[in-house]
C-alpha cells in the first residue's frame, strides 16, 4: 500500500499572489514550491534549488541524463507548482518547427488566415527529450528560448512572460539522437544531471509512486505575478565590484586553458544565477560563493576543452586555482 494522498498540498492556503515584494517573500515562495516538488520527487535536492534558481535569474535549464531517473518527472512537478500554461513538447524525429511554434490556418467563414498558437506558447514549457528532433525543429525552440518571441510566416508574436523552458535529453548516443551544438547549449543557463537515487531514496521513491502517482494530484503554489516580482527582486540583488572581478577571472581562466571558452554572455549568466542563489539564501548581495557553487552548472556546458582534461575538471580547477578577493 502507499499513502500518495497524503502529501496532497492544499492550493487555496500557499498560493501566494501579491505577497512577494522583497528578498525573504521571495525567498519563502521558492521553499513553498520547493516542498510541492518534493512531494512527487525523491532526493535531487541541490538539482531542484538549481532550477528554482534559473527560473529566478530568467534562465532556461537543460536536464540530461541516462533514461529512467526522473527527468521528465522533476520537469513536470516545476512547472505544475507554478499557476499559469504548462506545455508540454514531446520531440520527436518527425517533430516539425511548425509544431512547436504554431501555424497559420485558413478559416473558410472569416476567410482569412488565424494563427493557431504552438504549445512555446507557456509560461513553462517542457520540451521533453529534446535531442530527438532534427536540428531545424530543435532551432524553433531554441530561438524562442533566445528572442522570447517567435516569427511565423513574416509576422512576429510575443511568448508570455514569465517564459521557461525545461528541456531534457537522454544522455544515450545512439543513431536517433542530434546532439545539440554548443552555439545552442549556451542558451541554456544550466545543465544539469540527476543521478541515481541512494538505496533508502528509492525505496522512498517506489512506495511513493507504485500506487496513483502524487504528480497527479500536484497543486500549484506559486503565481505568476509572484514570480514576475521574484524575478524583478532577484535582478536588483547587488554585485559588488570583486564579486563581478572574480566571475571575471574565472572567466578568463577558461579562455586561457581551454580550445573554448566561456562566453561574455556565459559571464552574464553566471552572475545572473548568483544573484538568484542570494535570494534563496534571504541575502540582498552576492557572495563568491555564489559564484562558485553556480559555476559547476553554468559553465561546463558552454565551453569545450580539447584536452583530456573534462569541462567539469576545467572549471574545478578554475575554482581551486583562483582567489576571490
Ligand atoms: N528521484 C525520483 N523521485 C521520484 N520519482 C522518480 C525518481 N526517479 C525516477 N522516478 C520515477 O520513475 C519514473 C520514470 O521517470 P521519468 O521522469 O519518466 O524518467 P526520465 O524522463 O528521466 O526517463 C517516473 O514514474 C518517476 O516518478
Ligand atoms: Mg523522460
Amino acid at each position: 500500500m502507499t499513502d500518495t494522498g497524503a502529501s496532497s498540498p492544499d492550493s487555496d492556503s500557499t498560493l501566494t499572489d501579491g505577497r512577494v515584494d522583497d528578498i525573504t517573500t521571495a525567498s519563502d515562495m521558492v521553499s513553498a514550491v520547493r516542498k510541492n516538488i518534493q512531494t512527487v520527487i525523491v532526493g535531487n535536492t541541490q538539482v531542484i534549488d538549481h532550477i528554482l534558481i534559473a527560473i529566478l535569474a530568467r534562465g532556461h535549464v537543460l536536464l540530461e541524463d541516462v533514461p529512467g531517473v526522473g527527468k521528465t518527472m522533476l520537469a513536470r512537478a516545476v512547472a505544475r507548482s507554478f499557476e499559469g500554461e504548462f506545455k508540454r513538447i514531446q520531440f520527436t524525429p518527425d517533430l516539425l518547427p511548425a509544431d512547436v511554434t504554431g501555424v497559420n490556418v485558413y478559416n473558410q467563414k472569416a476567410e482569412d488566415f488565424e494563427f493557431r498558437h504552438g504549445p512555446v506558447f507557456g509560461n513553462v514549457v517542457l520540451g521533453d527529450e529534446i535531442n530527438r528532433a532534427p536540428p531545424k525543429t530543435q532551432g524553433a525552440l531554441l530561438e524562442a528560448m533566445e528572442e522570447q518571441q517567435v516569427t511565423v510566416d513574416g509576422t512576429t508574436r510575443t511568448l508570455p512572460n514569465p517564459f521557461t523552458v525545461i528541456a531534457t535529453q537522454n544522455a544515450i548516443e545512439d543513431e536517433h539522437v542530434y546532439g545539440l551544438p554548443l552555439a545552442e547549449l549556451d542558451r541554456f543557463m544550466k545543465k544539469l544531471r540527476l543521478g541515481y537515487p541512494d538505496e533508502s531514496e528509492e525505496i522512498e521513491m517506489l512506495g511513493r509512486t507504485v500506487g496513483i502517482h502524487p504528480i497527479e494530484s500536484l497543486e500549484p503554489v506559486a503565481t505568476l505575478s509572484d514570480l514576475r516580482a521574484a524575478r524583478t527582486i532577484a535582478a536588483e540583488i547587488s554585485v559588488v565590484e570583486p564579486v563581478r572581478s572574480y566571475a571575471t577571472q574565472i572567466a578568463r581562466f577558461t579562455r586561457e586553458n581551454a580550445q573554448i571558452g566561456l562566453s561574455p554572455r556565459g559571464t552574464l549568466q553566471l552572475l545572473r544565477a548568483a544573484q538568484g542563489r542570494a535570494v534563496v539564501e534571504g541575502r540582498d548581495y552576492v557572495i563568491p560563493d555564489d559564484v562558485k557553487t553556480e559555476a559547476l552548472v553554468v559553465i561546463p556546458h558552454r565551453i569545450q576543452s580539447g584536452s583530456e582534461q573534462t569541462s567539469d575538471e576545467l572549471v574545478r580547477s578554475a575554482l581551486s586555482t583562483i582567489d576571490p578577493e
